[in-house]
């Protein structure tokens, strides 16, 4: 069930953190060399500033609602660093212990952070492969019952959450009708649920995949290196399956950077690089449909994420 935004978690405490969640605001970034406006809404302004707190809150709320949370659960989840940030703080305001499944090439800042959260951190060797992670959790999940997983990749509130949150927001918060939505998945939940909400509003928008050049699974190429965080784990996610979706963007890592640092330097924007990406995305879309349309996309996640990555590789101190 999607949480109302007057939920009372079971901790009193919890409603402070759970209250930073979700309606985010959406600006107007304006291109004036290329003559495009962009509605970019952000998302990095979450609570632990990333999109996944939306999930996290979801998740966490329907199970404490359903009585799946007991006092001695624990949550365990497979991630690449913003779900496992956002469960973490979520456990550590509501009173669950969580345990974050992260394989070894995951950042220090992301490890930090979970660790500062009180989570316990789990590493593992997976060459890239997201899905060691995954059939880890299920195995330690099937000997011990205190253990509850999220399962953001196949879980239908993904989904739904984005459907009627992230998605209605937007379509509220845009002036006018949206003419195109894109962005980047890595569950693929942010692209399906706001698609949906979105066609389901305008039938006529288009609902783009920003794809990292380097790895075009929806284009049909194979997965390889890319430098654009949090999205394409290397494989198709099952929530995408039913997603309306109309086509894909491709976008190379170093136009993603390139594009990241002009957010930084010309907007005063401090978000990650896949943010960058998705208005490369969004700012093809808006040359081929030309001025008056609307193109929205997101700012998914915060710089302080990417201190050790290339994003801030030439800046000396
Ligand atoms: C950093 C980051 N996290 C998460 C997401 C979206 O994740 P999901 O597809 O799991 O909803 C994106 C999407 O662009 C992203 O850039």
């Amino acid at each position: 069930m999607i949480p109302s935004d007057n939920y009372q978690p079971k901790r009193p405490r919890a409603a402070a953190v759970l209250s930073l969640i979700g309606n985010t605001p959406v600006v107007p970034l304006v291109f004036e060399q290329e003559g495009i406006t962009i509605y970019a809404k952000c998302e990095f302004l979450n609570a632990s500033g990333s999109i996944k707190d939306r999930l996290a809150k979801t998740v966490l709320v329907d199970a404490e609602q359903r009585g799946l949370l007991r006092p001695d659960s624990i949550i365990l989840e497979c991630t690449s660093g913003n779900t496992g940030i956002a469960l973490s703080m979520l456990g550590a305001a509501m009173g669950y212990r969580v345990a974050i499944l992260m394989s070894q090439g995951a950042s220090q800042e992301r490890r930090l952070l979970i660790k500062q959260l009180g989570a316990e951190l789990i590493l593992f060797e997976s060459e890239g492969r997201y899905q060691t992670g995954i059939d880890m959790s299920r195995e330690m999940a099937a000997k011990d019952s205190r253990y509850f997983l999220p399962r953001q990749f196949e879980n239908e509130l993904n989904v739904e959450d984005h459907e009627h949150g992230t998605g209605q927001e937007l379509i509220r918060q845009v002036p006018g009708p949206i003419d195109a939505f894109v962005t980047g998945f890595g569950t693929g939940g942010t692209l399906a649920g706001v698609g949906k909400a979105i066609k389901t509003r305008y039938p006529h928008a288009r609902i783009m995949a920003m794809e990292p050049a380097e790895a075009a699974l929806l284009a049909g190429e194979c997965p390889c290196c890319h430098m654009i965080e949090g999205v394409a784990d290397g494989f198709i996610p099952p929530l995408l399956r039913n997603a309306p979706l109309d086509g894909e963007v491709k976008v190379t890592s170093a136009d993603a950077m390139a594009m990241t640092k002009r957010l930084h330097r010309e907007f005063g924007l401090l978000v990650g690089t896949s943010s960058g990406a998705n208005l490369c995305a969004a700012i093809q879309l808006a040359r081929e449909l030309g001025p008056e349309r609307r193109v929205a996309t997101l700012l998914c996640d915060r710089a302080e994420r990417y201190f050790s990555t290339k994003l801030f590789e030439a800046i000396a101190v």
